[in-house]
C-alpha cells in the first residue's frame, strides 16, 4: 500500500533512518534532487523504461519498481532506446527466458558506447542465479545496478549509491572515475516491506501479492530456488492495501502468490486461504476477485464452497496440472495423481456449472512415454478446460529434475507439443462456443489496440470480448451479447 509521504520534509543532511520504508523514503528523496540535476543538464525529464518478462508476480514487482522510479522523478516510457533508466525484471523458469535477456542487453550496450548517459539495470528470479550474475560481471560489465528477488523495496537506496560511486553526474573538481557496477542479492528473507510506491497499468484493476516465495520444490522447477521460501503477508496489511485501492476506484483486484492454497500457515495466528478471501469480500465497492495459482494438492473443501457461495470471486479457477501421468506426477513431486486430479475438477465443476478451468502442462518431463502424454491428453479432454498454458520441458540447472536420465528428444516433444496445442485449442472453442447468443457482465479494460472503434472486456470467467463502444466506458461494467466466438475471445455488442 502507497503511503503518502512529503519528500521535501525528509531531513536529508541526517544519517538514513534504519528502519522501513523510511529509509527507503529517504533514499528516494536523495534520489531525486540528483534525478532534477541531471534534468537540468539534460533540459528534459530523464525517461525509465521498465521491461518485464515472466509471471504476475513479476509484473507485479515491476509496479513497485515503476512506483519508486515515477516517485525520483523519471517519466515513464515504452521505448527503450530513448529511455535514461532502463530496468529489465528477469524470469528464468525456462532457458528460452534467460536468453530474451542478453539479447535486449547487447542494444543498450550499443547506445552506451555511442556516448549516451544511462542507467541500466537487472532484478528479478534470474538474478538470484549465482552464475548468471558471474556470466554479467565477466561478459556484461557496463551493466550498472543487479539486484535480486528480495529487496526489491532498495531500488532507490541502490540507485543512489550507484550516483554516488560512479560520480555520475561530475561534481567540479573530480576525476572520472572507473565505472562500478552495484550488485546487492540476498539469499533468501524473512523481510516483508510494506507501504512502498507503485504505478499500476490499470486504475480500475490491481494486483496483490497475498505471499511470497514456495515451498513445493516440483522437481521441474527452479522457483522455489529463485523465490525464496514461502511467506505470508498479514491478513490486516492485505485488506488495508486492497480498500485503499477500492478508495481509489480499483473494481477488481487479482491476488497473486505460487500457491494461494497454503496462504496463511507460516502466521503468528495462521488462517486459510479461504478465510482471507471471505475477509475481502467484505470489502464494499470491490465488484471482482481473482486469484493464482492454485496448486491442486492443498485445494479445500472450504475454498470450494467459499468460491460457490461467493457473488465476487470470479468463475475461473487456474488449477495447473503439469502431466496427467501419475507415474511422472509422482517424478514431478505434485502430491496428487491422476484420479485424484479428476475427482478435484468433478467436484468444482458440480459446485460450481460453468466454472472456467485453466492449467499448465508441461511436455518432455525426462522419461515421458507416449504413454504417459496419452494420460496427459485424456486430462485434456476430459476435463474440458477453458485454456491450458502448454511448455516444452526445459532443463534447469540446480533442479531434481536436471539430474534425472532419459530426457526426451526434442522431436518427439515438438511433435507431441503440437498434437497437445491443438486439442487444448479444440476445447478451449468448445467451452467458448457454449455461451455464444447469452448476455453476460464484463469489465472494459481498453480501448482495442487494433481497432478504435472497439472496447476490450473481460468476462468473470477471464475470457476477452471485444465489442463497439465508446472509450468513456474503460473500466466499467456494461452487459454484452456474446455474438461470435473467435476460439479464445468473442465478439459482441453492448446492451441496456
Ligand atoms: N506456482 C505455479 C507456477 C509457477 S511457474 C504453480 O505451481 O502452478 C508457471 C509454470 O511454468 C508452471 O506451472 C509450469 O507449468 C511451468 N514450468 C515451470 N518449470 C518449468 C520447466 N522447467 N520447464 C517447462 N515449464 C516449466
Ligand atoms: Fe514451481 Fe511447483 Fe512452486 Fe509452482 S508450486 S512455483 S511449479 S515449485
Ligand atoms: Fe519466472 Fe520468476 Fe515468475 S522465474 S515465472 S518470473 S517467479
Amino acid at each position: 500500500m502507497y503511503k503518502e509521504i512529503d519528500l521535501n520534509k525528509i531531513k536529508l543532511e541526517l544519517e538514513p533512518p534504519q528502519e522501513e520504508p523510511n529509509r527507503q523514503y529517504y533514499f528516494i528523496a536523495k534520489c531525486k534532487e540528483k534525478v532534477k540535476e541531471w534534468e537540468n543538464h539534460l533540459g528534459y525529464q530523464p525517461k525509465c523504461c521498465v521491461i518485464t518478462f515472466g509471471c504476475q508476480m513479476n509484473a507485479r514487482d515491476s509496479e513497485k519498481i515503476r512506483g519508486i522510479l515515477n516517485k525520483i522523478g523519471f517519466e515513464d516510457t515504452e521505448l527503450e532506446e530513448e529511455a535514461e533508466f532502463i530496468l529489465y525484471n528477469t524470469c528464468t523458469v525456462r532457458e528460452n527466458a534467460n536468453l530474451k535477456v542478453y539479447g535486449r542487453l547487447g542494444k543498450c550496450k550499443h547506445r552506451k558506447e555511442q556516448g549516451k548517459k544511462m542507467c541500466i539495470a537487472l532484478c528479478g528470479c534470474m538474478m538470484q542465479e549465482p552464475n548468471v550474475v558471474e556470466k554479467l560481471k565477466s561478459s556484461y560489465s557496463f551493466v550498472d545496478i543487479i539486484f535480486g528477488t528480495h529487496n526489491i523495496f532498495k531500488l532507490a537506496e541502490l540507485f543512489y549509491i550507484y550516483l554516488e560511486e560512479n560520480n555520475f553526474l561530475g561534481k567540479k573538481g573530480q576525476k572520472e572515475q572507473k565505472h562500478k557496477m552495484i550488485i546487492d542479492i540476498w539469499k533468501d528473507t524473512n523481510l516483508i516491506v510494506e507501504e512502498l510506491p507503485e504505478k499500476r497499468k490499470y486504475s480500475f484493476k490491481s494486483s496483490v501479492n497475498i505471499m511470497f516465495g514456495c515451498n513445493n520444490f516440483c522437481s521441474y522447477c527452479i522457483v522455489p530456488y529463485v523465490r525464496g521460501r514461502e511467506r505470508s503477508r498479514k491478513p490486516e496489511d492485505i485488506i488495508r492495501e486492497i480498500e485503499a485501492q477500492v478508495a481509489n476506484n480499483v473494481k477488481e483486484v487479482m491476488l497473486l502468490g505460487q500457491n494461494v492454497n497454503s496462504y496463511g500457515k507460516n502466521l503468528e495466528k495462521p488462517i486459510s486461504f479461504a478465510e482471507l478471501l471471505q475477509k475481502i469480500e467484505q470489502i464494499e465497492g470491490l465488484e471482482r476477485i481473482r486469484f493464482m495459482t492454485s496448486h491442486p494438492k492443498d485445494l479445500s473443501d472450504e475454498l470450494i464452497q467459499v468460491m460457490a457461495k461467493s457473488k465476487k470471486i470470479c468463475r475461473h479457477l487456474h488449477l495447473p496440472v503439469q502431466s496427467g501421468s501419475s507415474r511422472l506426477l509422482e517424478l514431478m513431486n505434485r502430491h496428487y495423481n491422476k484420479e485424484q486430479y479428476l475427482q478435484l475438477v468433478d467436484k468444482i465443476k458440480k459446485a460450481m456449472p460453468g466454472i472456467a478451468l485453466t492449467t499448465d502442462i508441461i511436455v518432455g518431463f525426462p522419461g515421458e512415454t507416449e504413454e504417459d502424454f496419452e494420460e496427459t491428453m485424456d486430462v485434456v479432454r476430459q476435463a474440458e478446460y477453458a485454456n491450458a498454458f502448454t511448455f516444452l520441458y526445459s532443463k534447469r540447472t540446480g533442479t531434481k529434475a536436471a539430474a534425472m536420465e532419459n530426457q526426451v528428444p526434442q522431436e518427439i516433444v515438438k511433435d507431441r507439443f503440437d498434437r497437445l496445442l491443438k486439442l487444448v485449442q479444440e476445447k478451449a472453442e468448445k467451452f467458448a462456443q457454449k455461451d455464444v447468443g447469452s448476455v453476460k457482465e464484463v469489465l472494459v479494460e481498453e480501448v482495442n489496440r487494433h481497432d478504435c472503434s472497439l472496447l476490450t472486456g473481460r468476462l468473470s470467467n477471464n475470457i476477452l470480448v471485444h465489442f463497439p463502444g465508446k472509450k468513456e466506458m474503460v473500466g466499467q461494467f456494461v452487459n454484452v451479447v456474446l455474438q461470435e466466438c473467435k476460439g479464445f475471445y468473442y465478439y459482441g455488442h453492448k446492451i441496456d
